[in-house]
């Protein structure tokens, strides 16, 4: 494992599915893991609010015997209070690792640049890895295997978005996105992901078309249309997504047993009705829960003894 978790892009393969692997064993024997991280400490720095990333880290560090301070945005307001890099000399005399969720991808790379200690990405502008790991993971507890599945994501080609295709491309899980025009996911990571995923069986289809997306997936994904950080844009995405919402309708043009997933919080009325998020396809609690098991894994590998 490279020192930090900042993009699945740097997984290898082997590495992705051990994770998985390693994920699975940990949730079914908790107990054994329970002093893997004792007396180690986690800077988590906010930048941006959170229910489930919050309580999974806090969580998971207690679980596995350690402990998590929280930082919030007012705290030590990054950047504008002190400089990124002297956040980053400063926390390595006192704790063993951070976890941060921030705006700019570029401020992730250089915290973890300017430190010896790990740091995990627990979202950016750019992406959210250990959400993707979580909702792979939740899949292939679901199906029982992730090569050759199909997941169709709508909405916006965002940061969740991003990361989804990169966890598809290390599965070999086939993905299709439909987006507004102008909202497809960046190139860049479209680039990335066809790379990991050459030798894998995963395919990727960019669309403007929902129905299209949705034909014979496995599930079908959404997020916010406005993420954190683009509430000044919220109406007038309201109106671009309207024709991407995740409804009865668009449902019935999958499988019946197309599952729903959301990485949460939802926006109900908007990227999804309440009749799909509340219906028995609907894994969204699941995929929450596995935050949790996911993580203690991330942080096991990169703080627990090598
Ligand atoms: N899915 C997710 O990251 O949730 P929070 O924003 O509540 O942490
Ligand atoms: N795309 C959303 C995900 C929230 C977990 C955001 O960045 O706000």
């Amino acid at each position: 494992m490279k020192k930090d978790f900042i993009t699945i892009h740097d997984l290898s393969t082997y590495e992705f599915q051990e994770m998985m692997d390693l994920t699975e064993k940990m949730k079914k024997n908790p107990g054994k893991y329970r002093k893997v991280l004792k007396d180690k400490i986690l800077a988590m720095i906010f930048q941006k609010p959170s229910l489930r990333t919050r309580m999974t880290f806090e969580v998971g560090m207690l679980q596995l015997g350690g402990e998590a301070v929280y930082l919030a945005p007012s705290d030590i307001q990054m950047g504008s209070r002190e400089s990124v890099r002297d956040i980053g000399k400063n926390l390595e005399r006192w704790v063993d690792g951070i976890m941060i969720r921030t705006f700019g991808h570029h401020i992730i790379l250089e915290l973890a640049e300017s430190t010896r200690l790990p740091v995990i990405n627990a979202l950016t502008d750019l992406l959210h890895p250990c959400q993707a790991m979580a909702d792979f993971f939740t899949l292939r507890e679901k199906k029982g295997h992730l090569a050759g599945l199909k997941l169709a994501y709508v909405g916006d080609g965002n940061n969740v978005c991003h990361s989804l295709m990169l966890a598809a491309a290390k599965a070999g899980t086939k993905m299709a996105v439909a987006t507004p025009p102008g909202y497809e996911p960046k190139p860049e990571i479209v680039a990335w992901a066809k790379e990991d995923g050459r030798d894998t069986g995963f395919e990727l289809t960019i669309t403007n078309d929902p129905v299209e997306a949705v034909r014979e997936a496995d599930a079908i994904y959404t997020d916010v249309w406005a993420s954190m950080g683009q509430e000044a844009e919220k109406e007038a995405r309201r109106k671009i997504f309207q024709p991407y919402q995740v409804n009865r309708e668009l449902f019935s043009k999958a499988r019946p047993d197309t599952y729903f997933m959301h990485c949460l919080p939802a926006h109900r009325g908007e990227e999804v009705t309440d009749e799909v998020i509340d219906s028995p396809n609907s894994i969204v609690y699941d995929q929450a829960e596995n935050r949790l098991h996911v993580q203690k894994v991330i942080m096991m590998l990169l703080m627990g003894k090598k």
